[in-house]
């Protein structure tokens, strides 16, 4: 049955704008109410199929999610909050002790806070007391957060960053966008033209290396475009920053926590940071951020960084029984993964053949982006073309996200079913065709 908006959603709607500031939202109206295995219930009990698991945070499944609400029900009744960064708790200290077997050889230090940003707050924060250095780069189309610090790192939009400035001191550099190459090369035959440019530019020109303390890195960019680097380049970034003793600093906030097939999207460049962030999907819809860095980097001086929630207690009992869960299942979600991945190129890669709007299909394992085009030969975004298939995907019960400037994500829980899957693309196709017809009208 196809979804209707009625009174109640229009009504709470309707009161959302006049009480709360505005932020971001999805251009079709959704009030979700419940959510379970593949598909999101609103308020007045429509049903949909879910491509955005609530924005990469409902990854790794329905069970994972039981088993977090189980860990969270009974922590809730015990206690809440322990004030974990001035007194002392367990429950974050196992979640710390299980994270860091996740990562590289020699990660060894955690910080846990609530959120993407603060996360990357705290990333920023580190590298400089580590390397007593000023400056910060990362990359255009990036996305690190909000708040001032990880603002001055986020460029993927002038709206973002208008009327905030100035930045602590952040310098960016262009991300390997090879669809959209800025020096209109195309890879492989470009040799990599983007890490030299860094090299003869910003680092030549604007900020010498040595004043650098961090490269931000998102391994696949996100809310900028659901952009795939080739490998070269993030690895040409590593050699950058270790030839200059700067901090590499992959923020997987979004990629991180098996949506590409492993558990850290870094795995897939074979490369390693120097430190990680992650959140949205860490605590299965808890708020929670971490900060994860190699031991020989060191630790911080007492009070130079903390927070009042920062491993609080339930969020740190469903991380744990997520975590439990991912360890456990592991073999099976990756297999999972590749099926599913595989299923949903094939599908996309079809609609590419067949439709002139779409311009570029990308990613690794669920982690999918589709630029939708005016042509082909133009690449001229198809905005306004974009937005008519996430609200025509909706009225069919389906549920996406945009990122960049006209690029949808295929991000659907990494558990979700062949079928649902399948249902899902159909009406994304039928979505894309309509607005293939609409686009070259
Ligand atoms: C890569 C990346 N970093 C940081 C953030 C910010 O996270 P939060 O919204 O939890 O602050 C996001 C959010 O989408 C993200 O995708």
């Amino acid at each position: 049955m196809k979804p209707r908006t009625t009174a109640r959603i229009k009504g709470i709607i309707e009161r959302d704008r006049k009480v709360m500031f505005t932020t971001t939202r999805v251009p079709y109206p959704f009030v979700p109410y419940r959510a379970g295995a593949d598909y999101a219930y609103d308020v007045s009990g429509n049903k949909f199929i879910d491509f955005s698991s609530f924005v990469s945070v409902y990854d790794i499944g329905d069970n994972a999610i039981a088993a977090m609400r189980v860990a969270a029900k009974k922590q809730i009744d015990r206690l809440i909050h322990a004030a974990f960064t001035d007194y002392y708790a367990e429950l974050p200290v196992i979640f710390a002790e299980k994270l860091v077997n996740k990562f590289p050889k020699g990660f060894g230090r955690v910080f846990f806070s609530n959120s993407g940003t603060e996360a990357n707050e705290a990333a920023l924060k580190f590298s400089r007391l580590f390397t007593k250095r000023q400056y910060a780069m990362s990359f255009y189309n990036s996305f690190h957060g909000r708040t001032l610090g990880s603002l001055s790192l986020t460029a993927s939009r002038n709206v973002h960053r208008e009327h905030f400035g100035p930045f602590p001191n952040a310098i960016h550099a262009p991300y390997a966008y090879c669809y959209r190459c800025p020096f209109g090369e195309e890879y492989p035959g470009c040799g990599m033209a983007c890490i030299d440019y860094i090299k003869k530019y910003p680092l030549s020109k604007e900020v010498s290396p040595g004043e650098i303390s961090s490269i931000f890195i998102e391994p696949m960019q996100g809310e900028g475009g659901y952009i795939l680097p080739p490998k070269e380049f993030v690895q040409g970034i590593r050699e950058i920053a270790s030839d200059n003793a700067i901090v590499l600093v992959a923020d997987e906030v979004q990629s991180g926590y098996m949506r590409t097939g492993t558990f850290l999207a870094m795995d897939n460049f074979g490369v390693e940071a120097d430190m990680y962030t992650m959140a949205k999907a860490i605590a299965g819809g808890l708020p929670m951020g971490a900060t994860i860095a190699r031991s020989s980097l060191g630790d911080i001086p007492a009070g130079s960084h903390a927070n009042t929630f920062g491993g609080n207690l339930v969020a740190a009992a469903a991380a744990n029984a997520s975590l439990d869960y991912l360890n456990r299942n592991e073999a099976r979600l990756k297999s999972g993964i590749k099926k599913r991945s595989a299923m949903i190129f094939k599908r996309l890669n079809d609609m590419k053949e067949r439709y002139e709007i779409v311009g570029d299909v990308r990613g690794i394992g669920m982690m999918i982006g589709v630029e939708l085009v005016r042509s082909k030969e133009s690449k001229e975004p198809a905005v306004s073309e974009s937005e008519e298939v996430l609200k025509n995907s909706f009225e069919n019960g389906l549920i996406l996200l945009p990122a960049g400037m006209s690029t949808i994500r295929i991000i659907p829980p990494l558990t979700i079913s062949i079928k649902d899957l399948e249902s899902g693309l159909d009406i994304f196709e039928d979505a894309v065709k309509a607005a293939n017809s609409s686009a070259i009208r």
